[in-house]
C-alpha cells in the first residue's frame, strides 16, 4: 500500500514549502537508529527528526537535557546510513546553542559533517534569533520548534498546553513570523490549543508541524516508540497509538525463554 508519492525521490525543504501550497500534510516521525530509520523511510515517511527525546527514550532519563552532541552525532549518523528518501531533521542538543550563536554554529556544523543529516532544529523563538542567523549563513537549514519546548522544562514546571492564555498566544504568534523572516524552512508547534495552531498555521507561509496541536496545521509529529505503543508508560491526549508492540515483544520474548527452558529452541533445523 503507497500512502504518499513514490515519484518524489527525495524530500528536500523545498518539497515541504510546495506540500503546504498544496495542502498535502506532511508526515514527520522520531528515528533514533538505523534499524527503524529504514523501515521509516520504506513507509514513505516525509521527515525523520532525530530528536532529542531520544534522552528519554532510548536513554531512560526524565528529561531531554542530559543528551549530548556527541550522542546526537552518533544517533543522526545511524538514522543517515538507513535513508533514501526522507529529509532528516536533527535536533540541537539542551547547551549547545543558547546564548552563543558562534556555538550554535559550530555545534550545527558538527552534526551537519559528522551524521550527514540534512538541517537541524532547535527550540525557541526571539531569543535564539541570533544563533538561527548564524547557522542559516552557513547554507544549513534550520527547523523552529515553539510552544511546549522540553529542554526549558524547569523554566515551565510543568508539561502542560502552553499558550492558552492571550498574551502567550501573541507572543508566540509573533515568534513564529520572526523565525519565518529568519529562513527558518518549518516550525514544530508542541502542545498548543487547536485553534491558535491553527491561527499560526495561516500567519506565515512555511510549514507548522504540529505535536498535540490539532489539525489545522500543515503535518504532524509523533515520537515512533509512542505511537507503535512500545513505551506505554506516555498516555498523552494527542497521542493516536497504532500498534501495541509491547505487548507483542512481550510475548515474543516470554516464548522465546520458555523455548529454551524447555529445550525446544534450537532444534534440528536450526543447527549445523
Ligand atoms: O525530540 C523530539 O522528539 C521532538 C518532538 C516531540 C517534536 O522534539
Amino acid at each position: 500500500m503507497s500512502v504518499y508519492n513514490p515519484d518524489i525521490k527525495k524530500i528536500t525543504t523545498h518539497i515541504l514549502q510546495e506540500m503546504k501550497l498544496k495542502g498535502e500534510k506532511i508526515s514527520m516521525l522520531t528515528g533514533y537508529d538505523f534499524t527503524m530509520a529504514k523501515i521509516l523511510d520504506k513507509a514513505g515517511v516525509d521527515v525523520i527528526l532525530v530528536g532529542d527525546s531520544a534522552s528519554n527514550v532510548m536513554a531512560g532519563h526524565e528529561t531531554t537535557l542530559p543528551i549530548t552532541l556527541d550522542h546526537m552525532i552518533y544517533h543522526a549518523s545511524s538514522v543517515v546510513r538507513g535513508v533514501e528518501r526522507a529529509l532528516v531533521v536533527v535536533d540541537l542538543p539542551f547547551g549547545t546553542y543558547q546564548g552563543n550563536s558562534k556555538e550554535a554554529l559550530s555545534s550545527s556544523i558538527r552534526i551537519m559533517k559528522e551524521s550527514g543529516a540534512h538541517a537541524v532544529k532547535m527550540e525557541g523563538g526571539r531569543e535564539i534569533l541570533e544563533g538561527i542567523n548564524r547557522i542559516l549563513t552557513a547554507g544549513i537549514p534550520v527547523m523552529g520548534h515553539l510552544g511546549l519546548t522540553p529542554q526549558s522544562i524547569y523554566k515551565f514546571g510543568t508539561y502542560v498546553v502552553r499558550a492558552r492564555e492571550e498574551e502567550e498566544a501573541e507572543r508566540l504568534i509573533e515568534d513564529a513570523k520572526l523565525l519565518e523572516e529568519a529562513g527558518c524552512f518549518a516550525i514544530v508547534l508542541e502542545k498548543v490549543p487547536a485553534k491558535l495552531a491553527g491561527v499560526v498555521a495561516q500567519s506565515v507561509k512555511i510549514p507548522i508541524i504540529g505535536i498535540g496541536a490539532g489539525p489545522q496545521v500543515d503535518g504532524q509529529v509523533l515520537v515512533s516508540h509512542d505511537m507503535l505503543g512500545i513505551n506505554n508508560d506516555f498516555n498523552p491526549r494527542f497521542l493516536r497509538k497504532y500498534h501495541n508492540l509491547q505487548e507483542e515483544m512481550l510475548g515474543a520474548f516470554q516464548n522465546y525463554i520458555k523455548d529454551v527452558k524447555e529445550k525446544d529452541f534450537p532444534n534440528e533445523h536450526e543447527q549445523y
